[in-house]
C-alpha cells in the first residue's frame, strides 16, 4: 500500500472535511477549507492511497461514490493538514507566521509517519513561499498523540496554556516552532544516510 503526500486542491476539500468530521470535534464549514486553499495553496497537504487492483475479472468493481473518502476512482484521502498564514489585521504580532488550523489521519493509517510528513511539507512551504518566521497551533492538553508529534518529533515549544480554549471547556496548549528553511528541506526528512548533492555525474557509477 503506497501513500502519496501531495498539495491539497479544491477537489479534495469535501474528503478533507469528512476526514475532519471523523477524527476531530473541531469542525469547519466547507468555505473555510476553500478559503485556505485559495489563499495559501501551498500550505495544505493531503495523504492519499490507491485501492489494490483486483485481477479477478468477475469481481465487482468498487463504486467509490458512496464513500466520501474517495476523490477519484480508486484514490482516497487518508490524512490532511490544513494550514494558513496569520491574516488577522488586529493580531498584535505582525511577524509573518503560519498557523496549523487542523491535522488528522484516519485511524487505520496512524503511526506510520503520515502526520509528521504532512506537517513537514506544510512547514517547509510556509517558510519557502510565504517567508513565515514561525508557525503556531493549539492542541488539547489531553491529546497525547498530537503532543508527542508536535513536541518530540517536530520540536514545537509550548508558549502558553489557554484556559477553556475548546468549546467543551478543555484547556489548550498554544505551541510554536521557529522555522529555518535549511532544516526543513523535505529531502532531509527521509532519515537516510545518503544525501545527493547533485554535483556528481549519475553515470559515474555505471
Ligand atoms: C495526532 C495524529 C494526527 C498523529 O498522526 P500519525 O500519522 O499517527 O502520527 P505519526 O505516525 O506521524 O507519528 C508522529 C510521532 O507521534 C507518535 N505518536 C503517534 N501516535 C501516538 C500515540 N497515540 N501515542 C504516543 N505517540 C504517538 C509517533 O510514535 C511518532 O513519534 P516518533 O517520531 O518518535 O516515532 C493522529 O493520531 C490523529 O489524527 N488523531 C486525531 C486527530 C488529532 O488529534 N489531530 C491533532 C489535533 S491538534
Amino acid at each position: 500500500m503506497g501513500i502519496t503526500i501531495r498539495r491539497a486542491t479544491i477537489n479534495d476539500i469535501q474528503a478533507m472535511q469528512n476526514a475532519n468530521l471523523h477524527n476531530l470535534p473541531e469542525n469547519y464549514l466547507l468555505k473555510y477549507y476553500m478559503y485556505h486553499i485559495l489563499s495559501w495553496p501551498q500550505a495544505s497537504y493531503v495523504a492519499t492511497t490507491y485501492d489494490e487492483i483486483v485481477h479477478d475479472e468477475d469481481a465487482p468493481i468498487e463504486d467509490p461514490k458512496g464513500d466520501t473518502a474517495y476523490i477519484n476512482k480508486g484514490e482516497k484521502i487518508v490524512g490532511y493538514v490544513l494550514g494558513k498564514m496569520e491574516d488577522d489585521p488586529a493580531a498584535d504580532d505582525k511577524t509573518p507566521h503560519g498557523h496549523i488550523t487542523s491535522l488528522s489521519v484516519m485511524r487505520t493509517y496512524r503511526r506510520m509517519g503520515i502526520a509528521e510528513k504532512l506537517m513537514r511539507q506544510a512547514l517547509y512551504a510556509m517558510c519557502e513561499c510565504f517567508d513565515a518566521e514561525y508557525v503556531s497551533l493549539h492542541v488539547r492538553k489531553s491529546n497525547r498523540a498530537a503532543l508527542h508529534l508536535y513536541r518530540d518529533s517536530l520540536q514545537f515549544e509550548v508558549t502558553s496554556n489557554e484556559k477553556s480554549y475548546y468549546q467543551d471547556g478543555e484547556d489548550a496548549y498554544a505551541m510554536k516552532k521557529v522555522l529555518k528553511l535549511d532544516e526543513l528541506i523535505p529531502g532531509l526528512m527521509q532519515k537516510s544516510e545518503e544525501i545527493d548533492d547533485l554535483t556528481s555525474d549519475l553515470l559515474d557509477d555505471l
